[in-house]
């Protein structure tokens, strides 16, 4: 089953680098398969380090907010322990990984994961669909350029009513930055 999260790596610089990713996950939650493409900060910071940390939230706006390139502020994390890697303190769960496998045949690499760690932060909200909404939003925003503006605007305006029906401000917003992003995305696809 896929697992939406946030998975942080370190960059050359030492510093935490965050981004959305979806993990295959086995139901015990001991091995996790990452499947970035080549191309992501997140590949190549894989590929030098290894070693990652996986991120369970209901966060919505953290997502957004990756996929639009924002990173967190520095004191939202703290020290891995068994990797060489950063937890985000706001989320609910965290993963220490350590990649034991990494196929690079296919432009999305598969890495298989063992997990060194659990860290168990706080309760996970629960169902949301604003929530939900906002990560589909950030699915879509993640792929200007490979899905068709048409097919994104359609499914846009629908994700959007789920939001102002459902959301909270965090919604709201993570919606909104989301939406700033994609125009954006499009009006360079033009040029
Ligand atoms: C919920 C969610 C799941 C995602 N899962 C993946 C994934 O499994 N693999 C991948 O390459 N990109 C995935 N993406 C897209 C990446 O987050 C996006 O391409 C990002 O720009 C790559 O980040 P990086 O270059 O900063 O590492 C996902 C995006 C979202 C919102």
């Amino acid at each position: 089953m896929i697992l939406e999260g946030l998975i942080s790596t370190v960059d050359e610089a030492g510093q935490p680098h965050i981004s959305a990713i979806g993990p295959t996950v086995d139901e015990s939650f001991t091995r996790f398969v990452l499947r970035p493409f080549r191309t992501s900060r997140t590949f190549h910071n894989l590929q030098r380090s290894h070693q990652a940390v996986f991120h369970v939230t209901d966060d919505a706006e953290a997502i957004a907010a990756a996929v639009c390139g924002k990173e967190p502020s520095r004191a939202t994390f703290f020290p891995a322990k068994t990797v060489r890697g950063f937890v985000l303190s706001t989320a609910c769960r965290a993963y220490e990984l350590e990649i034991t496998e990494f196929d690079t045949s296919d432009a999305r690499a598969l890495l298989n994961c063992r997990v060194t760690l659990v860290h168990r932060m706080r309760d996970f909200f629960g169902f949301n669909r604003a929530k939900h909404a906002v990560v589909e939003a950030a699915i879509l925003a993640s792929r200007v350029g490979i899905v068709p503006e048409n097919d994104i605007r359609s499914e846009w305006n629908h994700l959007r009513t789920l939001v102002e029906k459902t959301g909270g401000s965090a919604e709201h917003r993570a919606f909104e930055q989301l939406a700033a992003f994609i125009e954006n995305a499009f009006h360079k696809a033009v040029i």
